[in-house]
Parts: C-alpha cells; structure tokens; sequence
C-alpha cells in the first residue's frame, strides 16, 4: 500500500487553498448587494480563485432578517443576528459591510478594524464624512479598508483613479454618480415630463428608495464626489465642504431650452484643481467640490448617458480625457466592484502594509491640505432664464449689468415664454417674453451680483433661473 501523501498541487493558488483553505468573509447585512455578491462569489468561484491565488468564501453572514438571509444562503454559511459575532470570529479574515448609513455601520466598521480583520464596504457616506478616522485606524492595524463599490457601483473608477491614472496630475473630474436623478433628468428630457411625475416613475420602477432625500438633493453623488476628490487631489474627506444642489427645482422648460441651445442638463459630481490659484503666498491653490445640475454639450459622450446608467469623466494631464461608463446600482454590478476587493485584499493580505496601495492614493504622510473652495469663488460658465417685460431697452440694461460685472455673453435666445405648463406653451397675457443668456466662464460671486441687480429691475417678473454649464473640454 502506497502511504505517501498526495504531492502538492503545482499551481500556487491550489497549494495555499490546500494549505488554509479559502480566505473567509463574513458579510454585515444581506439585502440585494450582499446577496448579489454570494451569488456571484458563487457562481464564479473557480475562476476568481485562479485570480485571487485563494478561494474566496462568505462562511458567516449577519443580518437582522435571519430568515431571509437563510433562503439566499442555505447551509453554505452560518447566519447570525449579531453583527458583533461575525467580528468576534477568528477565521474570519475580512468583513464586508453592507448595512449603510453613518450610525451602527461606523461602529461595526471601526471594530471590525480593531479586531484586525480587512474591511470592505461600499458605504460612500460613511467614507465621505468619517474616512479620515476610518483609514487611520486602519493603518495603525496594518488592515486595509476597501471601497470599491461606494462610487458609481460596477464601474472601476476607485481602480483606475488610484492605480490606473497614478502617472497623471489630475487637473478635473465629472461625473453622473447617482443613476436615480439620471434616471428622472432622462424621463423629463425625452418625455417632457415635469420633475414630480418623473420621481414617481423612478419609485414604480424602483430606482428611487422610498426616500429618494439623498438621491434628488445632490448628498448621495456629493459623498461619491468627495471620495474621487480625495483620491484625485490627495487632500483628506472633506464633504462637509462640497457645494450640494439637487434637480427637485429643475423646470421642464430649461431642460427643453438647454436642448434649443445644444445642451443637456445632468447632475454631475465635480471636482477640479485649480492651479491659477497658486502664489508665493498659496502655493496649493484650490479644489472645487461641488454637485449640481449642469449644462453640458449634447456632443459629449457623457451627455448621452441615459437611464439610471452612471459615467465618469477624468481629465489626467498625461492621458488627457478618459471616461469610464457603466451601471452605478444593482445586486451583481455593485457585487462586481464589492468582489474586485476581496480579490484585491485576498492578494495583498501577507503584503507588508507599506507595500500596499494607498487608501486614497497618495502616501498617508504625503497628504495635502489644499483648500475646498467655497462656491463664490467657483469658475463656470451659466444659463440663464429670465422672464421680462417685452419693453424697449430691458435686454440692453440686463447685458449692461453682465458687462458692469466683467461678465461675457455667449448666447442669447428670446422666447415667447414658458408660463403655464412649462412646456413651452405661449404665457398667460402679453408683453411678456422669455430671454436665455448663456455667459463665458466667470467667478460665481460676481454672478451672484450680476444677479442681484438684475433681480431688482421693474422689468424682471419672476425669479431669475440660474443653471452653471461646464463645456468639459
Ligand atoms: N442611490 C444611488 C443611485 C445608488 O441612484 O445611483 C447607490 O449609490
């Protein structure tokens, strides 16, 4: 009888599964991301090992719907309702969260960081607003925390942006970051809709939560900005700086105006550096931070993304213009970007720390701190709408007040006026008349100005609609 062992496999990766078996993870909260990351853990299973150099297996999962989480798992993993017994468990060498929110997530994310395990999550709030004293304490234990799906979901911007681009000097980013208001901005440009029905078909189809707050109001792609500045310009989280604006005032008629002119209107998450800024007295010059509804030109391949799809533009001053394209949301897109971590971590664990990718990039001691820039001193171009008096001289003394404000005009375009159903229809009474302006580049607090004194004319009778346009050369 033959008593020797089997010999050792020779593929590196089949001789440390044989050795320690696959590296196991245990996943805080099982909803559609959680369950689209088994499923795809799963499904794959031989080809991510042959990638990672070790299977991968969810052997744990917690969740407060213990059922549930039963029914996706089977007897594949065991399932807990204490978040803290997943932590507690010494085989398990990284930590997925999925649970969302700033709250219990930042508590469980900090202990699992102090348990010594690996963190994955794709909890862009959390990053955004508490990432600074999450990397710390995860450098100070030698764990790596990673976030591949808590910008634009599926896409690999994290990826590119950290590694991918590292040769550049990053002069800007633009990017739809939140499919739901591009979902809404999609349904009111080709439909015509007005922005309440558009929400409502968002939610019947399920784009939108039940609370689309964070979605509409701008704070969901100002987390997702904030994240990319940081990565970009190597400056720490600072979303308490970004300017937030949402689409819940967006009017059916700009959006038809903007297309008259050859424009588009999307949310964008931006985020540039502003080197004109620099002196012997500020040598770091700026950073722009902001999310708002923008005008951009309908040739651009970023206008033409529609739907709830996301994109992201990145101007690297090597590579020039890149855009990376893809879903932002859903089970295996988001699992997709969640499992490239585990892969990442499944590779780089044994790694010394120092030889790792940094979190945001840079070196942690080489981090800047660039100043945010409050949206005064801000630079883009505008559309303007201002319903007047159809009266001699009122275009003359609205240009004159852009002129005595240093501010240039690109177009303009007179409309008979969009009162009534805001699609375009002829406005109520005469001697009114609708006048789009779009400007050249200016600093916004001399548009607030110009504003201001055009807001005071007689001649002006209703609030002046104010849109920023960014041409994204
Ligand atoms: N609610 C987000 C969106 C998806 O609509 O894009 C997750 O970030």
């Amino acid at each position: 009888m033959n008593t020797r062992s089997a010999p050792a496999p020779a593929d590196p990766a089949a001789r440390r599964d044989v050795e320690a078996g696959p590296i196991q993870v245990g996943l805080l909260g099982i909803g559609t991301v959680g369950r689209g990351t088994f499923e795809v853990l799963r499904r794959n299973q031989d080809e991510i090992r042959r990638r990672a150099g070790r299977g991968i297996a969810i052997t744990m999962v917690a969740d407060l719907d213990a059922a549930r989480a039963r029914a996706i798992v089977g007897d594949h993993a065991r399932v807990v309702a204490d978040a803290r017994e997943v932590i507690a468990n010494p085989a398990i060498e990284i930590v997925v969260e999925l649970i969302g929110g700033y709250g219990i997530a930042r508590q469980l994310v900090l202990e699992a960081i102090a348990a010594g395990k690996h963190v994955v999550t794709a909890n862009k709030a959390l990053l955004a607003v508490h990432g600074t004293e999450i990397f710390q304490a995860a450098r100070d234990q030698g764990v790596i925390v990673a976030f591949e799906a808590a910008v634009a979901g599926g896409i690999p911007i994290i990826k590119a942006l950290r590694e991918g681009l590292t040769a550049n000097r990053i002069g800007w980013i633009a990017g739809i970051i939140n499919g739901t208001t591009n979902f809404i901005l999609s349904e009111m440009r080709s439909k015509g809709l007005d922005f309440a029905t558009a929400l409502a078909q968002a939610q019947a189809l399920g784009y939108a939560e039940a609370d689309p707050t964070f979605d509409i109001e701008g704070v969901d792609a100002a987390h997702k900005a904030t994240i990319m500045s940081a990565i970009a310009f190597g400056v720490p989280m600072q979303f308490d700086r970004a300017h937030v604006e949402g689409i819940a005032a967006l009017q059916a008629a700009d959006i038809r105006y903007a297309e008259q002119l050859g424009y588009r209107i999307k949310l964008l998450g931006i985020t540039k550096r502003r080197d004109d800024l620099r002196s012997a007295a500020n040598p770091a010059g700026g950073i722009e931070l902001r999310v708002h509804p923008t005008l951009i030109p309908a040739t651009r391949l970023i206008a033409n993304v529609e739907g709830a799809m996301n994109a992201v533009v990145v101007h690297g001053d090597a590579v020039g213009t890149t855009l990376y394209y893809g879903k932002g949301a859903g089970a295996e897109p988001t699992a997709s970007a969640v499992i490239a971590d585990l892969v990442d971590i499944t590779r780089l664990a044994s790694a010394d720390p120092d030889h790792r990718v940094p979190h945001l990039a840079f070196q942690p001691g080489e981090l800047q701190d660039t100043p945010i820039l409050p949206i005064d001193e801000v630079v883009t171009s505008f559309y303007l709408r201002l319903q007047v008096a159809d009266e001699k001289g009122v275009l003359a003394r609205i240009t004159g007040i852009l002129a005595d404000n240093d501010i240039s005009i690109d177009a303009v375009l007179q409309r008979p006026g969009t009162e009534g159903d805001g699609l375009g229809a002829p406005a109520a009474g005469e001697g009114k008349t609708d006048l789009i302006i779009l400007t050249h580049d200016t600093v916004e607090g001399r548009m607030n100005a110009a504003l201001a004194q055009m807001q005071a004319l007689p001649t002006v009778l209703a609030p002046i609609v104010r849109i920023r346009k960014e041409e994204l050369n």
